[in-house]
């Protein structure tokens, strides 16, 4: 009898970096923690969806907010595809593109 495989890694494919990459990472684990052990270039500051610094584009696949609240996104973010890596996790496989690098 085959034994049926759970899927707990995602993979987050990195659509800036040139040759394109992919890094896998663990269903849980916070996309912006999987970025930074992957040494992608990307500004945080609270780490937990209020500065809006580590905004980034998300151009496929689905995140997890969980019960977090992504406060530092505005509604033009929003429907711009824009996500808070630092509250995410990963409910699919997702492409993004360059996390956008601001200050406020
Ligand atoms: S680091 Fe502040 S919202 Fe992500």
């Amino acid at each position: 009898m085959q034994q049926k495989l759970i899927p707990q890694k995602k993979q987050i494919h990195l659509a800036f970096v040139d040759p394109e990459q992919s890094i896998l990472v663990e269903k849980d684990e916070i996309v912006l923690t999987a970025l930074v052990s992957a040494g992608i270039p990307i500004k945080q500051a609270c780490t937990n969806g209020v500065c809006g610094v580590c905004l980034t584009p998300l151009l496929s696949g689905e995140i997890d907010y969980a019960n977090r609240q992504p406060h530092g996104l505005n509604e033009k973010e929003k429907q711009n595809g824009y996500f808070l890596p630092c509250i995410a996790t990963c409910k699919s496989d997702i492409s993004i593109d360059r996390p956008k690098v601001r200050l406020r």
